[in-house]
């Protein structure tokens, strides 16, 4: 176990307009403003368009707002990319680099996620770098040494337990329904574990964050595994009482 404090981050992806996605991060906000201290740090990370309404919309309720990507430069010539400065001065604290669908949807590798993560570290922000296998992946047993080869990759020098969170999300689990059973989950966590303590001075501080198909159902089970340091949730994220049942399964 990481900090103590498990992360419980919403992903909500290319979902919400803004009445839709104000109404949801202020539905979180009052659920946790009602619940009183909870050991549990809570994020949402909406749509580019969504974050200043949402951060006005929740400003000093506690509930953090992040991005979904950023570019690795400060700024210049990237059409339609976003800067990690300029998520921090839109109000977010975190943004998601190499999520499974900007790495199979954009091309994006691991030198390019490490340099979007120091990127978020120079901009004051904590990143959360994805990792996990694919399907076919894991039926050839490679699941460790992909996640291995993803982290050695996609980890840069500037990264510690206070700007850096990892999550583990098996691309056959996200969104399809198929949860990783909470030994799989185990095996992985502790092998991520593993490798953030030899490669990082702070490595037995850093959150592991588990993703892929997790809901108030299922959250129990998985929220209790050795390393799991919270949950990286995309479709359960879309209801304001599913995200918080899954918030409430938290040991
Ligand atoms: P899911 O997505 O919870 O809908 O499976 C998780 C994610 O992609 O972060």
């Amino acid at each position: 176990m990481a900090m103590g404090r498990k992360l419980i981050a919403g992903n909500w992806k290319m979902n919400g307009l803004k009445t839709e996605g104000v109404v949801l991060a202020r539905a979180v906000a009052e659920r946790l403003a009602s619940a009183g201290p909870i050991p549990v740090d809570l994020l949402v990370c909406p749509p580019a368009t969504l974050i200043w309404p949402v951060t006005e919309a929740v400003a000093g309720t506690g509930l953090a707002v992040g991005g979904q990507d950023c570019h690795p430069q400060v700024s210049g010539a990237h059409t339609g990319d976003i800067s990690a400065a300029m998520l921090a001065e839109a109000g977010c604290g975190y943004v998601i680099v190499g999520h499974s669908e900007r790495r199979q949807n954009h091309g994006e590798t691991d030198a390019l996620i490490a340099t979007k993560a120091a990127a978020a570290h120079a901009a004051g922000l904590v990143a959360i770098i994805c990792v996990g296998e694919t399907d076919a992946e894991r039926d050839r047993g490679e699941a460790g040494t992909v996640v291995e080869r993803q982290l050695a990759g996609s980890i840069p020098a500037s990264a510690t337990a206070t700007n850096t969170v990892i999550a583990y999300e098996p691309v056959w689990a996200i969104g399809t329904g198929r949860t990783a059973t909470p030994a799989d989950v185990a095996q992985i966590h502790a092998l991520i574990r593993e490798t953030l303590v030899r490669r990082l001075d702070s490595g037995a501080a850093v959150r592991i964050l588990y993703g892929g198909s997790v809901k108030p159902s299922n959250a129990r089970e998985l929220m209790a595994v050795p390393d799991v340091d919270g949950a990286l949730v995309g479709g359960a994220s879309l209801k304001a009482d599913e995200f918080w049942g899954i918030v409430t399964s938290c040991p």
